[in-house]
């Protein structure tokens, strides 16, 4: 029997930080309102000229450096995003030509905040099923560029990021042991971006009227995100036979302190039990659970064996929450050095590019 275990992490996040004082100067807003409605004191802002793809791409070779796998070696390639470069192509096919996984196919997955979650059992149910071996899942967002800045209701939340795992194939026992996925459409209205998809293209009118920005209803937002949590924690564990009690860390969506303490509440367990740090980065969608998971790692909160939850929701609605038995990386024969991989992917690239556009010239076609 084939089990998916997680045996590489890794995060990235932009260097400019954006704080609640920095807010108080372009929206009507106080420090402290923030801090007590949210927990937020500060996030990350992508530069100009920095995309998801390049956080992604980041978060991805720490984390199969950390795994000590090469990027030849994967065969899948998953980008959760809310915030993706294009609407097609996939942010995973840039993030597979750049670290040079020539042998994996790479779609991006769209199921907003709960995406991470989503991308990690698509992963695990492919590896458990003997189709593939070794996925790299990504969560990676710029939700800022998706922000209405004039909006207080929105633009106190959001921050931007990228977080990412290795997934691989070992008959030893453990890894993601089960998860639930939900959705609810009829409450599509409550948390989304419109203009732009094809219901409302591009238009004058849909730019004037910030139909391009994250429009949501934070009320109702938060009363679904607060009923959801523990709900689909306590289904998580019942799929795999597991008690709350049995938990040593859950790591939930970092939206709102708010939402964590009340999934705590709902629990009967002690606020010590949750990673937070959405002090730090606020809402980073699909990257939060990553990046927290990789922090938690960082301060010794989660070691090999132990049991973990990652719970999550979002826009759709949709919500989920996954189990898992932590495993750290798999033994390995040799080292390898992923970033001399970066380089022959780079080489690789501009040679396909090249030899599109000396075909293109020879067939009387320009493509590059
Ligand atoms: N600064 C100061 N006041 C603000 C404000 C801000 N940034 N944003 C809203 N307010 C005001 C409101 O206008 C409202 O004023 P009013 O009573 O005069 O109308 C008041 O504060 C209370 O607003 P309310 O919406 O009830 O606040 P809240 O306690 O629900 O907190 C959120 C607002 C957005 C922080 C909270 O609802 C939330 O976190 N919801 C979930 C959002 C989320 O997680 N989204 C992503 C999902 S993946």
């Amino acid at each position: 029997m084939l089990y998916a275990h997680i045996t590489g992490w890794g995060m990235a996040v932009p260097e400019t930080v954006l704080t609640n004082a920095d807010l108080e100067k372009m929206v009507e807003t106080s420090d402290e309102w923030i801090r007590e409605r949210t927990g937020i004191v500060e996030r990350r802002i992508a530069r100009e000229g920095e995309y998801p793809a390049d956080l992604a791409t980041s978060a991805a070779l720490q984390a199969l450096q950390m795994a000590n796998l090469s990027p030849a070696d994967l065969e899948l390639v998953i980008c959760a995003t809310s915030s993706p470069e294009h609407l097609f192509p996939a942010t995973a096919c840039l993030v597979q030509d750049r670290i040079g996984a020539v042998k994996a196919g790479a779609f991006d997955l769209s199921a907003a905040c709960s995406g991470f979650i989503y991308a990690v059992q698509m992963a695990a149910q492919s590896i458990r099923t003997g189709a593939l071996k070794n996925a790299l899942v990504i969560g990676t967002e710029n939700l800022s560029r998706f922000v209405n800045w004039n909006d207080r209701n929105t633009c106190i939340l959001f921050g931007d990021g990228a977080g990412a795992f290795v997934l691989q194939a070992s008959e030893r026992p453990g890894g993601v042991l089960s998860a639930v996925l939900r959705s609810d459409g009829s409450g599509a209205n409550l948390l989304s971006v419109p203009a732009g998809g094809s219901r409302f293209p591009a238009s004058n009118e849909t730019v004037h009227s910030g139909q391009h920005f994250i429009h949501m209803d934070g009320r109702e937002v938060f009363r679904f995100a607060t009923r959801v949590m523990a709900q689909s924690t306590r289904e998580a564990l019942q799929v795999a036979g597991l008690k709350v009690e049995d938990i040593h860390l859950i790591i939930p969506h970092q939206a709102n302190y708010r939402i964590i303490e009340a999934a705590a509440r709902g629990l009967k367990l002690p606020l010590e039990k949750f990673m937070v740090n959405v002090n730090r980065y606020g809402n980073t969608s699909t990257a939060s659970i990553p990046i927290a998971v990789c922090e938690a790692v960082q301060d010794g909160r989660l070691n090999p064996g132990d049991k973990i939850v990652l719970v999550g929701f979002g826009a759709g609605l949709t919500w989920g929450a996954l189990a898992a038995e932590w495993t750290g990386p798999l033994p390995a024969e040799r080292r390898v050095n992923v970033r001399s991989f970066v380089w022959l992917a780079r080489l690789r690239s501009l040679y396909r590019r090249l030899i599109r556009f000396i075909e293109g010239l020879l067939w009387g076609r320009r493509e590059v």
